[in-house]
């Protein structure tokens, strides 16, 4: 009797455990899953949606990005309503036809004479270049924060910078950099083959 009762207790037990591991939600990636798993995507799913609390989530976490003296001098311009991301969309060329489904498209921008300059005045001969090194620093958090969110994007260099400037009202003291597209992938993307190690990588 006793031992049936101990099986009975130890079956509900089993069962409660069971039950809970079908309730929890999907785990979330492990680094090297959201490096191997971020694609550049180019068709969207157009029946799903992300709120502009989870695009904070994304910038929030771009912010914890390095920057020269933590400058942190990227911004970022949002169009999500389907009126500015349609604005968007006719200032990116051809870059458009693999907008379709797109959530919300990103503009980047750097404040000029910040990175790679002290008070002011400029310290490193590339000067500026630092400015756009930080805002692909940033860049690149935002798009692996993304992809941990469940989300895909594109980073699209092909744009009219200027188009950009007047849409969203960016002052001339930033440059403008990308337009990210942000969404959840449509088809499964392929992954475009990357050069031998050997050719980018020499120790001494
Ligand atoms: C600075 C930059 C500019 C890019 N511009 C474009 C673009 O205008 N259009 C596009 O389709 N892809 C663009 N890409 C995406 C690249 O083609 C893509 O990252 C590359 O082929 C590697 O593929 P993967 O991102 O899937 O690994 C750009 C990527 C970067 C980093």
């Amino acid at each position: 009797m006793k031992h049936r009762s101990i099986l009975t207790l130890a079956a509900v037990a089993l069962a409660l455990i069971s039950c809970t591991q079908g309730q929890k939600s999907p785990a979330t990636p492990s680094f090297d899953e959201v490096l191997q798993s971020r694609r550049s995507v180019r068709s969207y799913d157009a029946s799903k949606t992300i709120s502009e609390a989870e695009i904070r989530e994304v910038v929030a976490a771009a912010q914890e990005a390095p920057s020269w003296i933590n400058y942190e001098p990227t911004k970022f311009y949002v169009a999500i309503t389907p009126g500015k991301i349609e604005e968007v969309k006719g200032a990116v060329g051809r870059n458009r036809e693999r907008l379709e489904g797109v959530s919300a498209l990103i503009v980047t921008t750097f404040e000029n004479s910040k990175s790679g300059f002290v008070d002011g005045n400029q310290v490193d001969p590339i000067g500026d270049m630092w400015g756009a090194h930080d805002c692909g620093l940033a860049t690149s958090y935002f798009i692996l924060k993304a992809r941990s969110m469940g989300f895909d994007t594109l980073i699209m260099g092909g744009r009219n910078a200027e188009e950009l400037r007047t849409i969203f009202s960016i002052p001339e003291n930033e440059t403008v950099m990308a337009v990210v597209a942000l969404g959840y992938r449509k088809d499964e993307p392929k992954r475009p083959e990357r050069r031998e190690i050997d050719e980018i990588l020499k120790f001494f």
